[in-house]
């Protein structure tokens, strides 16, 4: 059976991937399952300097998902690099960084340095965080900052650059059109939605910055929506998250065309979860009669 999956000039050996900030920088998993088995995985989102993240609670369990408030905590690319990527290089999977910036300048900065890295299969831009020096609006939805971001990393990094999208992309005709026109070679969706808790007993908002990131099964059928949609919409390859926990998820994904699909939430419920969904893929093909995976991307339109 033929699991690998193409996406433009990035060959995955099956479509199974391990999405941002769910695997941390990937040794954290590695008691838990082989993550060579899988398509990819991608390293939780960089930025140029350590950054502290949002006070706590972070995590909060709504009845169908997830809302996070980590703040896009990480250590910054030096201390990634120096303590993980000696962990990645041992491995055989695809590796992917997701990268993030204050500004332009920041996104800049932290793919050039992982050009240099040879291990590093591909950078995914996290296009849902706040912009600095616009007043904390997403890059995403700022066409104009967006093109130069783009135009910008592109010129940086010669490596397969991925565009993660998620729900504040507000023309979407006009979004992917530039992010084709500007070099990006795949797109990732959907990032978390923006979302809201409130502790009645404090009579107060949960999260400190009162709205969090919802994920997990609540969002599958919008995060679904949007890769059908999306797919219709543009020639790049679309890697699909957001909720998926089992292989029927995933299948649907793959099915509306979505050449990879994403494993996020149900990562941190039971942690080799991405196993199963692959398991759970190859049975399916076996019991269609399908040899190979690309056979059924897209066959729902
Ligand atoms: C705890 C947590 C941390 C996350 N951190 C990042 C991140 O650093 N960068 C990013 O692009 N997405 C991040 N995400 C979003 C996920 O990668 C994924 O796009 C989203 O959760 C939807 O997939 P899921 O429902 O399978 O989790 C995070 C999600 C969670 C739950």
């Amino acid at each position: 059976m033929n699991l690998s999956v193409h996406l433009g000039r990035l060959v995955l050996q099956n479509p199974v991937v391990l999405t941002s900030g769910t695997c941390g920088y990937g040794k954290e998993m590695q008691p838990y399952l082989d993550l060579n088995s899988l398509g990819a995985i991608t390293v939780k989102g960089l930025s140029l300097f350590p950054w502290p993240g949002n006070p706590p609670p972070r995590i909060w369990e709504t009845k169908a998902g997830l809302l996070n408030s980590i703040g896009l905590e990480n250590k910054g690319v030096e201390r990634f690099l120096e303590e993980d990527l000696p962990f990645l290089e041992g491995l055989t999977t695809r590796v992917f960084v997701n990268i993030w910036g204050r500004t332009v300048d920041e996104y800049v900065a932290v793919a050039r340095k992982l050009n240099e890295v040879k291990r590093i299969d591909a950078l995914e831009l996290n296009l849902s965080c706040p912009n600095v020096e616009k007043g904390g609006a997403t890059f995403i939805a700022d066409l104009e900052v967006l093109k130069r971001l783009v135009g910008e990393v592109r010129a940086a990094t010669e490596k397969f650059l991925i565009a993660k999208l998620g729900p504040q992309v507000c023309d979407w005709e006009t979004t992917v059109a530039l992010l084709e026109e500007g070099g990006v070679e795949a797109l990732s969706i959907t990032n978390s939605f923006p979302a809201l808790v409130i502790d009645v007993e404090r009579m107060d908002f949960v999260f400190a910055l009162k709205t969090a990131g919802l994920s997990g099964p609540a969002i599958k059928p919008l995060a679904l929506k949007m890769v059908y949609d999306l797919v219709g919409i543009t020639k790049l390859p679309v890697i699909g998250m957001g909720g998926i926990t089992t292989a029927e998820d995933a299948l649907e994904f793959l099915l509306v065309g979505a050449k990879a699909v994403g494993i996020g939430t149900a990562s941190l419920v039971v942690p080799s979860s991405a196993i199963r969904v692959l398991e759970g893929i190859k049975q399916y093909l076996f019991r269609k009669g399908i040899t190979d995976v690309e056979e059924i991307i897209g066959k729902v339109r």
